[in-house]
């Protein structure tokens, strides 16, 4: 499988590479930015959504799951880029967003009876906050996200058949497979029962309203696996990605049909080596995670883990075995931004789309226009100053996805210092220190790469480091 070790690369594409100057980044600026993917040795980019969309969620809000959002081109546009990935032996991942469309998809004039609908809303919530029931001519739609996004009713076959159409139109014109939207959310209780009350913990964060609840009906039906079955058989061998927002005991009826789930347990664990080791312990003693730590939902790496520690958090995210999703920008340390004057998202992740910064310039090479939300910082972090500085967050990212190739097979995690999350791949060794203090770690053999010159010495890591060790 291509897929079973792969790196792939997340691309927001309101935020990669503008082309034409209108400030929002398009297809053609990925493909000019091509080259930056190959040289870091990435295997695959999934871009986040590109088809036509109001954008009251940034596209997680399709209006037509077969075509693609001027803003961002056309399909020629995408049949290029597909070609020019491929000939820098890249594959391309769309994101798929089968649970909702947008209330502006002709399905919801045109078929009503495809949404799911109550005479009184029950007490389900929006994962944004508030009912997950708006009012429409008399009834109630459900919306598990905002209420510009209405559920679809994947117990009606006509949904199915139209979902599994647009499932292979992407994966006949070049893609390699899906990351699969809020698939926890596809198929909820069909008598629409109330969720009881807590009785233990979710396992994972949720807002305070939410973790009152039990979820148990709003959501992770019984018969989800029918739905997925018919995704799977749309799309052949090709990879499938689920962002199933559950802790991974409960990933399995899911990965009967999908490749692999994201592993939320690790994404949401503070920097704390406890916490780590029993993340990645839960979620590796099963097959199936993919790892990532940062995305445009939860933010990046130098701003969640703080600065000192994001060339850590790259070292784990990409040392661990399976494949990892790496966000744009968390190659150069690109910390979260303050958003911009307009506020674009109502749930407040403007902060973690800010554009990508490719050079020093005010733009940081991301538009010649006015950018839609501000650079951070580009004339302090860009692609262009690091790229040929050894010593720069870049060339370890770099280094780092070369030295994974050699890593072996499975995982074993191991004692080391206090604060020290450490773990064998093989014959290699791989410690962090997580303490702002100089701690003892258990590497034994030759130095393979350290997060910076003079990590460790005699035995002992530097405050905040991590290396790896080939016995
Ligand atoms: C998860 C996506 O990552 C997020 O950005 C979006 O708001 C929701 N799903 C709803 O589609």
């Amino acid at each position: 499988m291509w897929w079973a070790d792969a790196v792939i690369y997340q691309i927001y594409p309101r935020s990669f590479q503008d082309s034409d100057g209108d400030g929002v980044g398009d297809l053609r600026g990925i493909e000019q930015r091509l080259d930056h993917l190959a040289w870091l040795g990435v295997d695959a980019l999934w871009l986040s959504p590109i088809y036509p969309s109001p954008m009251h969620d940034f596209g997680y809000d399709v209006a037509d799951y077969k075509d693609v959002d001027p803003v961002f081109g056309a399909l020629s546009d995408f049949d290029r880029l597909v070609a020019a990935a491929r000939e820098r032996g890249l594959r391309v991942l769309l994101d798929v967003v089968p649970c909702h469309t947008s209330i502006e998809h002709r399905w919801f004039r045109e078929h009503p009876d495809w949404y799911i609908w109550a005479d009184e809303p029950n007490n389900w919530s929006s994962a944004f906050g508030g009912t997950a029931w708006t009012k429409l001519n008399g009834r109630y739609y459900l919306h598990s996200f905002y209420p510009e996004q209405a559920d679809l009713d994947w117990r009606n076959p006509e949904v199915v058949a139209a979902m599994q159409d647009a499932f292979r139109f992407w994966i006949e014109r070049g893609a390699a497979g899906y990351r699969v939207d809020a698939i926890d959310r596809l198929m909820k209780d069909p008598q629409l029962r109330d969720d009881p009350l807590a009785s233990e913990p979710f396992g994972l964060p949720l807002r305070e309203d939410e973790a009152k609840l039990a979820l148990t009906y709003s959501r992770n039906a019984p018969d989800t696996g029918e739905a997925l079955a018919r995704i799977r058989e749309a799309v052949g061998d090709a990879l499938l990605v689920g962002e199933i927002y559950l802790p991974s005991a409960k990933w399995q009826p899911y990965l009967d049909h999908l490749d692999r789930a994201f592993a939320f347990e690790l994404l949401h664990a503070p920097w704390d080596p406890e916490r780590l080791r029993s993340a990645i312990e839960a979620t590796s003693s099963r097959p199936g995670a993919a790892w990532v730590l940062s995305n445009h939902d939860f933010g990046r790496l130098v701003t969640r883990f703080g600065p000192e520690n994001a060339r850590s958090a790259a070292l784990l995210l990409l040392t661990l075995p399976g494949p990892a999703f790496l966000y744009q920008g968390d190659e150069i340390g690109l910390a979260d931004g303050p958003g911009g004057e307009r506020v674009y998202d109502r749930a407040g992740r403007d902060r973690y789309r800010h554009p990508m910064q490719w050079d020093g310039s005010p733009s940081g090479g991301f538009t010649s226009g006015e950018a839609w939300l501000p650079p951070v910082d580009p004339e302090e972090t860009n692609v262009e100053a690091q790229h040929d500085d050894p010593r720069s967050m870049l060339s370890l990212v770099r280094d780092l996805l070369t030295v994974r190739r050699l890593l072996g097979d499975g995982l074993e995690l191991i004692e080391a210092g206090p604060g020290v999350l450490a773990y064998r791949r093989g014959d290699h060794a791989i410690a962090i220190n997580t303490t702002p203090e100089r701690q003892p770690a258990a590497l034994d053999g030759d130095l393979v790469l350290e997060t910076r010159p003079g990590a460790f010495s005699r035995g002992v890591l530097a405050p905040h480091a991590g290396a790896i060790s080939r016995a």
